[in-house]
C-alpha cells in the first residue's frame, strides 16, 4: 500500500540520528518506490544550512550509510531534491512563523495534500517546547477534513513516570491521540515482529508457551560500544531507562503477550498493555534481591587504554549511572505466573547482540546416560541481531552402540530465506507513521504501565546511589545474569582479563 501524498519535517534535522537513522532509511524507502508519490522533507534545526548545504550533508550520511554504498549518485541526487531545510529556533515563537511559510510553499508544491508528519528528532528538552509552539502558530491542525498532522516522539518519552504522564498531556492538548506516535525502533526490527509471527503462525509453540512448560526467559541486549559522544544524555538516563524501561519491556511483550483477536493495532496494543500493567511492582527489598547494576571500568586491551565510564566525555568522575543492568521480573498472571523473566543489558560489554531465549523445563527423569538435566535443556533462541536467526536446542542419540545422548541444534538463518534484504528498523517504521499505522508505535497506557514498574527502582537506586552498584572490565561479559536465578548474589570478577 502506498501512503497518501504527505510532507514530512523533521525537527533536529542537524543532528545524529536525522543523518545516520532517518535520511538513509528514507532514502531505502525511495529506492524501493515506498515514498508517497508526491512527497517532501523539510528539515528544522538551529544551525543555518541553505537546501543546498544541508542536502550536502545528508549526502554523506546516505553514501556511508552499508545500504545506501550500494547505489549510485543519480538515484542519491533524485532523493535530495526533495529535501528542504529551514533554520528555526525552537523557543523563540517568531521562527515559527518562516517555519509555517515553508510548510505552506512545500504543500502547495505538492498539490495541497494537507497531511504533514513532524518528527522529533531533537533532544528531550525541546519535546515540550515544539509541540506548543506549533500549536501557538496553529500549525497543529489541518485546516481541510481530509487533511491530518501527526508527531513521532523519540524515546526517552518522559524520565519517570509522571514526567512521562506529563508530556502525554501537553501533547494530547496539541494533537489527537491517534496521532501521536511513540517510537521505539526495536519494534520496527523484522526479528522482533517474527516473534509474534512465530508464536501466532505456528500451532507447535502456542501450547507449550506457558507456565507449564517454560522454566524462564532470557532478553538480552548487549553492546561493544560505550556512551560515545552522548555522555549528557547518558548520565541522566543510564541504562535502566535507556534500554530497559522501553526495547527489553516491548520485547518481553511480544513474548508474553496473548493473542489478539484480530492483528489490528488496537487490539494488539490492548494485549500489551494487560502484559505491563500484570509485572509485579518490586518492594525496595525485592529490588536489591532482583535487580543488578554495573558501570564499567577502564583496561588496557592489546596495548591501548579504553577508557572507563567515568572517564568518558560529559561525565562525572564520580558518577553512580549504571551502564549494566541485569534483573529478574515476574508477569503474575495465569499464563506466566512463577516464569522468572531475565533480563540483561549493558555498554562496552564483550559481544553486541540481542536475543530472546525460551528455556523449556526438561523431562522429569533422566533415562540416559549423557542427558542433559536441569535448567536450558531445550531451549529456542530467536536471535535478534546480528546473525537473525531462530534455534532449537535438543538431545539426540548418538550414533553407535548404547543409548547416549548429544545436545544438537536446529538452526535456520535469516539470511538464508532468498535474497530478500531486511530492511532497517526506522524504514518500516517511518513508513508506517505514513500509512496511519500505528500497531508497532507505543501506546500512551502501556507506556505509563512500564513507569509504574521502573519507578520504585529509579527511587531505591536515588535514596542509595552507591549501594551495590557493581564495576565490570570494559569488553568483558559483565556480572553474570544467571546469579540472579540462584540464591544469593556472587560478584563477578572485577580484575581486567
Ligand atoms: C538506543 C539507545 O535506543 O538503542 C542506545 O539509546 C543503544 O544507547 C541503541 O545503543 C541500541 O540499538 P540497537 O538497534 O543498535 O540494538
Amino acid at each position: 500500500k502506498k501512503a497518501d501524498n504527505q510532507l514530512l519535517v523533521i525537527f533536529g534535522a542537524s543532528g545524529d540520528l536525522t543523518r545516520r537513522k532517518l535520511m538513509p532509511s528514507l532514502f531505502e524507502l525511495y529506492v524501493r518506490g515506498l515514498l508517497p508519490k508526491r512527497f517532501a522533507i523539510l528539515g528544522a534545526s538551529r544551525s543555518e544550512y541553505t537546501d543546498d548545504t544541508f542536502r550536502q550533508q545528508q549526502r554523506e550520511g546516505i553514501r556511508r550509510s552499508a545500504k545506501g554504498a550500494s547505489y549510485d549518485d543519480g538515484q542519491i541526487d533524485e532523493f535530495l531534491r526533495m529535501i528542504h531545510y529551514v533554520s528555526f529556533e525552537p523557543t523563540e515563537y517568531a521562527t515559527y512563523g518562516n517555519l509555517k511559510n515553508r510548510i505552506g510553499e512545500l504543500l502547495e508544491t505538492l498539490g495541497s495534500p494537507d497531511r504533514v508528519v513532524y518528527y522529533l528528532a531533537t533532544p528531550p528538552v525541546l519535546y515540550e517546547t515544539i509541540p506548543a509552539g506549533l500549536k501557538e502558530a496553529g500549525l497543529n491542525v489541518a485546516a481541510t477534513k481530509k487533511g491530518w498532522r501527526r508527531i513521532v516522539v523519540e524515546k526517552p518519552f518522559g524520565t519517570d513516570l509522571e514526567s512521562a504522564r506529563r508530556l502525554s498531556e501537553l501533547l494530547r492538548g496539541v494533537f489527537e491521540e491517534n496521532g501521536i506516535y511513540r517510537i521505539d525502533h526495536y519494534l520496527g526490527k523484522e526479528t522482533v515482529q517474527n516473534i509474534l509471527v512465530l508464536r501466532f503462525s505456528n500451532g507447535i509453540f502456542e501450547p507449550l508457551w506457558n507456565r507449564n512448560y517454560i522454566d524462564y526467559v532470557e532478553i538480552s541486549a548487549t553492546e561493544t560500544l560505550g556512551v560515545e559522544n552522548r555522555g549528557p544524555y547518558y548520565e541522566s538516563a543510564g541504562a535502566l531507562r535507556d534500554m530497559i524501561q522501553n526495547h527489553l519491556l516491548q520485547l518481553m511483550a511480544f513474548v508474553a503477550m496473548e493473542p489478539p483477536a484480530v492483528f489490528e493495532p488496537e487490539p494488539i496494543r490492548n494485549e500489551i498493555v494487560k502484559v505491563f500493567r500484570a509485572i509485579r511492582r518490586y518492594t525496595p527489598a525485592e529490588i536489591g534481591r532482583n535487580v543488578l547494576r554495573a558501570q564499567y571500568t577502564g583496561c588496557e586491551i592489546d596495548g591501548q587504554y579504553v577508557p572507563g565510564y567515568r572517564e568518558e566525555k560529559n561525565v562525572a568522575p564520580d558518577s553512580t549511572t549504571e551502564t549494566f543492568v541485569a534483573m529478574k521480573l515476574f508477569i503474575d498472571n495465569w499464563r506466566w505466573g512463577g516464569v522468572p523473566f531475565l533480563f540483561h543489558t549493558g555498554k562496552r560489554l564483550s559481544k553486541k547482540q540481542s536475543e530472546v531465549v525460551i528455556h523449556f523445563k526438561s523431562t522429569p527423569t533422566q533415562l540416559f546416560s549423557g542427558q542433559c538435566s536441569g535448567r536450558s535443556c531445550n531451549k529456542l533462541t530467536l536471535r535478534i541481531q546480528p546473525d537473525e536467526s531462530i534455534s532449537l536446542k535438543f538431545g539426540l542419540k548418538m550414533p553407535g552402540a548404547g543409548l547416549s545422548v548429544r545436545q544438537v541444534s536446529m538452526d535456520f538463518r535469516y539470511d538464508s530465506l532468498s535474497s530478500d534484504y531486511l530492511p532497517d528498523a526506522y524504514e518500516r517504521l517511518l513508513l508506517d507513521v505514513m500509512l496511519g499505522d500505528s500497531t508497532l508505535y507505543a501506546r500512551r497506557d502501556s507506556l505509563e504501565a512500564s513507569w509504574q514498574f521502573i519507578d520504585p527502582i529509579l527511587r531505591a537506586w536515588k535514596q542509595n546511589p552507591q549501594r551495590g552498584l557493581l564495576t565490570y572490565p570494559v569488553l568483558t561479559e559483565g556480572p553474570d545474569p544467571q546469579q540472579l536465578l540462584e540464591d544469593g548474589n556472587d560478584r563477578p570478577d572485577e580484575n581486567c582479563t
